[in-house]
């Protein structure tokens, strides 16, 4: 009886049989569709690679007229890989010593302290400690040293030419000058009215 049993196949529903069929057929329809859309975007980069058009910053004679593209750099643009012009001194003003102090702050102070004696945070955590602005020495530079090492660098400090554009540079250096008067101040030097504030 058990047998008998056993051996009744029970056909699959329609709907069961159908989806069974397409399941298989799907892997191969999609790997058709995959290649073929690889074929079109592969074929649509190449037309659109060698399509006329105008090229960034392209001379003026191509053969596409459009008025308003930018074909030459706006006036004043600094090419990055290139020696920046060298930009002399501007007039000495309380607004280029605030511009200098707030970039000083940003830019330099992290290793040289705010007050330039060298005791910056990056340094108390182990980069190599710089010069205080004070020695005789960095007192006794031009001020075109300082103009410099922030162009160039200066043996373990990296150059910041990318970081701090040439009329910053000034700023910075106659604060630095600033910062110097300070460190080495008498209190006769100070204002008589502020004097208090220092005693
Ligand atoms: C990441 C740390 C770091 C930063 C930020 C940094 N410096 Fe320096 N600076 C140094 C170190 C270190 C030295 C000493 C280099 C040496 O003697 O090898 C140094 C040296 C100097 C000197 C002395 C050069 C001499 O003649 O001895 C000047 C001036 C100076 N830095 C200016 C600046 C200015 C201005 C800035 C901000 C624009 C600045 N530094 C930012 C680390 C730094």
């Amino acid at each position: 009886m058990r047998n008998s049993f056993n051996a009744i196949k029970i056909a699959p529903h329609p709907e069961e049989a159908r989806s069974a069929v397409s399941k298989d057929a799907r892997p191969f329809c999609r790997k058709w569709i995959v290649v073929t859309a690889l074929c079109v975007a592969v074929v649509a980069c190449d037309n659109m690679a060698n399509q006329p058009k105008r090229l960034p910053f392209e001379l003026p004679g191509s053969k596409i007229a459009e008025p308003h593209w930018p074909a030459l750099p706006p006036a004043g643009t600094v090419a990055r890989d290139g020696e920046p012009e060298p930009m002399p001194a501007p007039p000495l003003t309380l607004a280029l010593l605030e511009r200098g102090h707030e970039r000083f702050e940003i830019a330099c102070a992290p290793c040289h302290g705010r007050a330039g004696d060298g005791h910056g945070m990056i340094v108390e955590r182990g980069f190599p400690a710089p010069p205080a602005f004070h020695i005789d020495r960095l007192r006794a530079a031009p001020v075109q040293h300082f103009y410099d090492v922030i162009t160039h660098g200066y043996g373990a400090m990296f150059a910041y030419a990318d970081r701090v554009v040439p009329r910053d540079r000034w700023a910075i250096a106659a604060y630095i000058r600033a910062l110097q008067a300070s460190g080495n101040a008498k209190l006769a030097d100070v204002p008589a009215a502020k004097r208090q504030q220092f005693q």
